[in-house]
């Protein structure tokens, strides 16, 4: 459980995205977190899309938090977007402001993530909410930076059935290779898995009250306009909020140690997540994994962040 009064330095590691736009907003607008720098990876869309979304949510939001370019694809696969989803740009349906272009650094994300994590003078959370392409890298690059990353909280993976193919999660899948170096790294993984997120569903009506809730409020409410049009009915899952909330709210999931791997070798199941909650592989865990979440709470958790944004 986060103690309320520290404030906790974190990296977002980022593919915006709609869900990802409304994860930034709050862990920006939080007093208790401190964000060192918005990390961009190809995921939703392209990385020159995702780049320009960080761009123009730094502006929105009128943040002066740095941005760093990282991976245009996975390390060996196809890239394969989710613009099916969130649409052409990643971010359709908001009119955002001509983005300021001042905060984009020139190094790319791998450097300045090991440059934010070795002059802190307290461990980094990195906090991963699309494909892992960045995170490997600099694991493999720069190894020397584990120590001082708390821990890593991803948005990531899943317990039971997948939402891309039928058993990857979508961050899982587009980088399987990326994952497996991830959760191999020996560094701790709190995983906010799809299961999870499959219980935030945030309904018509409460989407419909975000209008009036300030401008962060009033840019969530156009994006899910357009977003998952499928499941606006039935209400919107928030995947990436859900990492943002392992940290501020915990007890919002119900979760357990496992030992996680990724299926790399696959025809059918690349990019599957196998969660050991009942130790059949007798490996120590490597992860703390939500395997569900308090509906009712989360929404009201939710509502109550976006209305904070302001
Ligand atoms: O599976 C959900 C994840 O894929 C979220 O991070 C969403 O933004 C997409 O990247
Ligand atoms: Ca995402």
């Amino acid at each position: 459980m986060k103690q309320t009064d520290t404030v906790t330095p974190i990296i977002i590691d980022t593919d915006p995205g709609i869900d990802d736009a409304v994860a930034i907003a709050i862990a920006l607008y939080d007093p208790t977190l401190d964000v060192k720098l918005i990390s961009t990876v190809a995921g939703n869309v392209g990385l020159d899309a995702t780049t320009l979304n960080a761009e123009k949510l730094m502006t929105y939001f009128d943040k002066n938090v740095p941005i760093a370019r990282g991976a245009a694809e996975p390390l060996i696969r196809q890239f394969e977007d989710a613009s099916d989803i969130h649409g052409k740009t990643g971010m359709e349906g908001f009119d955002f402001p001509e983005p300021r272009k001042d905060l984009l650094l020139k190094e790319n994300s791998v450097d300045a993530m090991r440059h934010v994590l070795m002059s802190s003078d307290k461990p980094i959370t990195l906090v991963t909410i699309g494909p892992l392409t960045n995170v490997a890298l600099l694991l493999k690059t720069y190894p020397e930076v584990k120590s001082h990353i708390s821990e890593i909280v991803m948005m990531g993976g899943s317990v039971t059935r997948g939402n891309k193919g039928v058993m990857a999660e979508f961050n899982i899948y587009v980088d399987p290779e990326a994952a497996k170096i991830v959760l191999k790294s020996g560094i701790h993984v709190t995983m906010a898995t799809l299961d999870a997120g499959m219980g935030t569903a945030i309904p018509p009506e409460e989407t419909a009250r975000m209008d009036d809730m300030g401008k962060v409020g009033h840019m969530a409410h156009d994006l899910f306009q357009r977003y998952r049009k499928r499941s606006f009915g039935t209400g919107l899952k928030m995947y990436d909020p859900c990492a943002i909330a392992c940290i501020l709210q915990p007890d919002l999931f119900t979760m357990q140690d496992a030992f996680v791997d990724v299926e790399t070798a696959g025809e059918l199941t690349a990019g599957c997540t196998v969660i050991d909650l009942k130790g059949y592989l007798h490996k120590e865990p490597n992860a703390t994994v939500t395997t569900g979440v308090d509906s009712q709470r989360f929404c009201e958790w939710f509502m109550k962040a976006i209305e904070r944004c302001d």
